[in-house]
This record gives structure tokens, C-alpha cells and sequence, in this order.
């Protein structure tokens, strides 16, 4: 018995030196809803402590956020009306487009992200525009366009396509070629999104997502979608949901070693705070071992509902 492991678990402070990953508030960035109007501060019930927020109100957060040490944040928004092709997405005066110049005038240091995605915005709830009942791949692409090069224009650091159309990527990086591109490679359809679409109002009206979303049981086809958007020209990928997808993270990060995200989706939340508020299990604890094991499955950095609590406890 030469070596003996235990001995370096021995006391806090020899545990803290051989520890090899930490979280810090640079790594979490926080998802912000945003709707028309003022004052609007509208719980979500599936997401207990997360809201729907007007304009001045998420700017108001995200200064808050940013004093947190926050790495960024980003924006979904809820258009005041929908249409079948999803207009208010690409819209110069947008809820998202207000946002981003809101957000930037009150914190111009924090990473503004925004999601390009047509789910928000089309009557239909699907993410991109329809054909014989059916996402028609191409025709989204130069709407993706034109809500990217919105939101590029109204000052967003980052603009994130998160539609799982083909070719989303190239499209963008067409239009934007000095735009940092945060690509929703592997997006898994996902039972975990369920109260993200009651938050974003995005659910589909029929049918569901899988003719566009990866099936759960894939992780070659992951590795595929990646190299398709890195060639395609993304800065960062991203794999999402984040928990059930860990050995994807881990996947990802060693055959490609670039700069990856994971989405701690809003199931994921929703779970732990359930669990957190009926006392079933100690929720600060839970949240701080689950976000570390997104990073140490290979995340840079994790989006999560959970950024401002985790911030406040790794400060
Ligand atoms: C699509 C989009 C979705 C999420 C983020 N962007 C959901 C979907 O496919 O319905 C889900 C995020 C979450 O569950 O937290 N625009």
C-alpha cells in the first residue's frame, strides 16, 4: 500500500490544491426573457423565481447581473404579435433588438448574446417557415439572416443560431463575418425544454420538433453537426440540453478542443428547484455539483437559470 489517496483529502486546504475545476460568475451566462411593454415582471410558473421582463426591467437585471461578475447574458424575447413567417424576429424595433441597445447602454462591458431562431416569433410555434406542413430548410435561411444582421445592429456581441436548420451557420457568416458565432451544433429534442416554451411562448401548435432536433440516442451524429458548423464557421459550439448530454460535452471538447458552451436547459432548473423547494434535497449544493460537472465534462462556460445564485455562492 504505497499510495494512499485518501491522504490528500484530508483537510480543506489540501483539498483545494489538487482540486482541478472551479466555477467562477465569467462562466455562467443567465437567459433573459424579454416582452413589449413597462414594468412587466410576469413570473413563469414552470420556472419558479425567472420572469418575463419589459425592456427597462432586463436592463436593470443585466446591470445587476454584471456587478455580479457575470459572463454575459442571453435573449429571448416575446413578440407582442406572431405570424406564420415570423416577422417580429428580424424586426428593427423589436423586443429582442430593444433589449440588446438597453442592455449595452446600461452595462457596455457585459457579453450580450441573442438567440436567432424563428420558434418566438411564427404563429405556428416551429422554427422556421412552413411548407406542406413541414419545415422548409432553405426559405429559413434568409430569415435567419436578416434577424442575425438585427441583432447584429443593435449592438449584440454574439448572435447564437439555435434552429438546427442546415447551413444556419454558413448563412450567418455570410452576412456577419466580424460577428463571433455561438452555433447550437448538437441540439437535442428534448423533453427538458417543456418550460422554456410556457416561458417563451414557443411551443408548437402541432407536431413537434424531431424532423429538425437530434434524436437523444446520437452522439456520432453530434460530432457530424459540429465539424459541419465549424467548417461552416462558428466561434463556439454548443451542446444542449447539458446533463443527460454530459458524455457529449466531453465527446465534443476532445475532438474539437474550441471554445463550447452547454446549455443547462430549462427542465433542468425546473427539476432542481423542485426538489430544492420542497427540502428534498439541499439545492445550492446540488446546483453548485451539477454545474461543476458540466465544466469538468469539458463546458468553457454554461448557460444557466441558476447564473445569479451561482454567482453570489462562487464570488
Ligand atoms: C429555440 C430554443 C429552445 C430553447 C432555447 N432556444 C427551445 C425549443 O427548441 O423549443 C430551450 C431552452 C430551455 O429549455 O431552457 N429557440
Amino acid at each position: 500500500m504505497n499510495q494512499r489517496p485518501r491522504n490528500l483529502r484530508r483537510t480543506a486546504a489540501l483539498r483545494r490544491l489538487v482540486r482541478q475545476t472551479s466555477l467562477s460568475p465569467d462562466d455562467l451566462v443567465m437567459p433573459l426573457f424579454v416582452r413589449a411593454g413597462r414594468g412587466v415582471r410576469n413570473p413563469i410558473a414552470s420556472m419558479p423565481g425567472q420572469f418575463q421582463l419589459s425592456v427597462e426591467l432586463a436592463a436593470r437585471e443585466a446591470a445587476a447581473l454584471h456587478r455580479l461578475g457575470i459572463g454575459g447574458v442571453i435573449l429571448f424575447g416575446i413578440p407582442p404579435r406572431k405570424d406564420a413567417r415570423g416577422s417580429g424576429a428580424w424586426a428593427g424595433n423589436g423586443v429582442v433588438q430593444q433589449a440588446v441597445r438597453a442592455i449595452k447602454d446600461a452595462a457596455p462591458d457585459l457579453a450580450v448574446i441573442t438567440d436567432v431562431c424563428l420558434c418566438e416569433y411564427t404563429s405556428h410555434g416551429h422554427c422556421g417557415v412552413l411548407r406542406g406542413g413541414e419545415v422548409d430548410n432553405d426559405r429559413t435561411l434568409p430569415l435567419l439572416q436578416k434577424t442575425a444582421v438585427s441583432h447584429a445592429e443593435a449592438g449584440a456581441d454574439v448572435v447564437a443560431p439555435s434552429g438546427m436548420m442546415d447551413g444556419a451557420v454558413r448563412a450567418v457568416r455570410e452576412v456577419l463575418p466580424e460577428t463571433p458565432i455561438l452555433a447550437y451544433s448538437a441540439k437535442y429534442a428534448s423533453v427538458f425544454y417543456g418550460p422554456f416554451r410556457e416561458a417563451a411562448e414557443s411551443a408548437p401548435k402541432f407536431g413537434d420538433r424531431s424532423a429538425y432536433q437530434m434524436d437523444p440516442a446520437n452522439s456520432d451524429e453530434a460530432i457530424r453537426e459540429i465539424g459541419l458548423d465549424i467548417q461552416e464557421g462558428a466561434d463556439i459550439i454548443m451542446i444542449k440540453p447539458a446533463l443527460a448530454y454530459l458524455d457529449v460535452v466531453r465527446r465534443a471538447k476532445e475532438t474539437f478542443g474550441c471554445p463550447l458552451a452547454a446549455y443547462s436547459v430549462s427542465g433542468e432548473y425546473a427539476m432542481l428547484r423542485a426538489a430544492g423547494e420542497r427540502g428534498w434535497i439541499d439545492e445550492r449544493r446540488a446546483v453548485l455539483e451539477v454545474l461543476t460537472s458540466v465544466k469538468r465534462a469539458g463546458a468553457d462556460f454554461i448557460v444557466t437559470y441558476f447564473a445569479r445564485e451561482a454567482a453570489r455562492w462562487t464570488a
